[in-house]
């Protein structure tokens, strides 16, 4: 997308954050919570809030705000998602629904539309848990839906803490905790989102409403077995944990395949890690993913079950620990309802297999997503895409509805 939709706003602010946290050489973004190119989309939106005169504040979990009228007022109306990513990313996942957020107040204000709740922009921190392993964590944190306590124990692949990467990054990590204060000055949320497949591609719409999140969450399977050399070690002699893995993967594509669920492993750790030696330890991440929480359980025994039979005959001890977990989110009807209404009612309605921090927030405020068409349906990736018109509808549908509930 290179032009302008909706004035010259949305533009200049894609132009801005496009080089920040950038891989020239495959052009996917590696924004990782408290790290230097996050610090850059942190700095970006402060000035963002600051030329509109809009209140700057940082609350107690890292989390960017900022505010059109007082918010302490109550029944606020609040927009915004969060601009870190994946490794190696796509510009669009996050982003989107933030630049959008400050190009539908600016088209508001060329409305010359009169606000009667307060309006707020927000960037949840470490949506993605691309460093820390935990999704939505400035999200869960302040919805107490992530305790201080486990929040303390995360460490990325360094073993640096969460409470050290918030420290280095200047944050005060002693203040991170539940905020049910400010979620309770939030009268609804609503995030945009580019749409992570291709329902809308399908059905030509442009934009789409969220009824519900799949139940979703990660699990670390463990193989621990024994280093030896690759070459002198006879094969009946091997205790090689690489195998229960490779057992554990296909099992969860059968597993998936099955149910209609998703499962996936796109992250593993091996020790020691060379091309000589049997490992002794691999470590990988299942991420799995079902409309039905019966056969999301289904799904994982089903996969536990093939790592423990094949690491039995291996000699390998496996250990399982489901590091997250999210239940099936169901948006409200009545804020979606109402969002229909005020889109012109033929919007369509998607549920989606991905995580979101309206998700997470929709346990303690009225939360509804827009999604906007992504012609290939691909993302997390850099190959991420969507037109320069279906961001301009994007933000124009964003501005209608901020308007309703917020000057109507
Ligand atoms: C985050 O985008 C997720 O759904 O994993
Ligand atoms: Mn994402
Ligand atoms: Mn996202
Ligand atoms: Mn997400």
């Amino acid at each position: 997308m290179t032009a302008s939709p909706v004035g010259p706003s949305f533009h200049t602010m894609w132009k801005e954050l496009a080089p920040i946290g950038r891989d020239t050489r495959t052009g996917g973004y590696r924004r990782h919570a408290w790290t230097g190119a996050d610090a850059d989309c942190r700095t970006w939106f402060q000035e963002q809030a600051e030329t509109r005169g809009l209140a700057y504040e940082t609350d107690r979990n890292g989390n960017q705000w900022a505010w059109l009228g007082d918010p302490t007022a109550g029944n606020a109306v609040v927009t915004g998602s969060h601009l870190d990513s994946v490794p190696d990313g796509g510009a669009f996942d996050g982003p989107l629904g933030v630049v959008s957020a400050f190009a539908a107040l600016d088209e508001l204000r060329l409305r010359g539309a009169a606000f009667r709740r307060p309006v707020g922009i927000v960037n949840f921190g470490d949506e993605e848990g691309a460093r820390f392993g935990l999704a939505c964590t400035g999200s869960r944190l302040t919805a107490g839906v992530l305790t201080r306590e486990a929040a303390y124990r995360l460490q990325d692949a360094d073993g640096v803490t969460l409470p050290e990467a918030m420290e280095n990054a200047g944050y005060d990590p002693e203040a991170i905790g539940p905020d049910p204060v400010r979620l309770s000055r939030i009268g609804a949320f609503v995030e945009l989102h580019i749409e992570q497949g291709r329902a809308l591609d399908l059905s030509g719409d442009r934009i789409g409403l969220a009824s519900a999140i799949w139940p979703h969450g990660r699990w670390r399977f463990d193989f621990a077995g024994e280093a030896n050399h690759a070459g002198t070690t006879r094969i009946t002699d091997r205790r090689d944990p690489m195998l229960g893995f490779a057992a554990t993967v296909l099992a969860a594509r059968r597993a998936a395949e099955d149910t209609g669920a998703v499962a996936t492993f796109g992250r593993v750790a091996v020790e020691p890690n060379g091309v000589n030696a049997i490992p002794s330890l691999v470590r990988g991440w299942l991420d799995a993913r079902a409309a039905d929480p019966q056969v999301l359980d289904e799904v994982v025994a089903a996969v536990e079950s093939a790592a423990r039979e094949r690491a039995a005959h291996d000699r390998v001890e496996v250990t399982l620990v489901r590091e997250s977990f999210t239940p099936v989110v169901e948006f409200a009807h009545a804020l979606r309802d109402e969002l229909a209404g005020l889109l012109g009612g033929s919007v369509p309605v998607l549920g989606t297999g991905a995580g979101h921090d309206a998700g997470i927030l929709s346990g303690s405020v009225p939360t509804a997503m827009l999604f906007v068409r992504n012609p290939t349906g691909v993302s997390h990736s850099p190959a991420e895409s969507a037109s320069e018109d279906d961001c301009t509808a994007g933000v124009l549908a964003l501005a209608d509805v901020l308007e309703g509930l917020a000057c109507g």
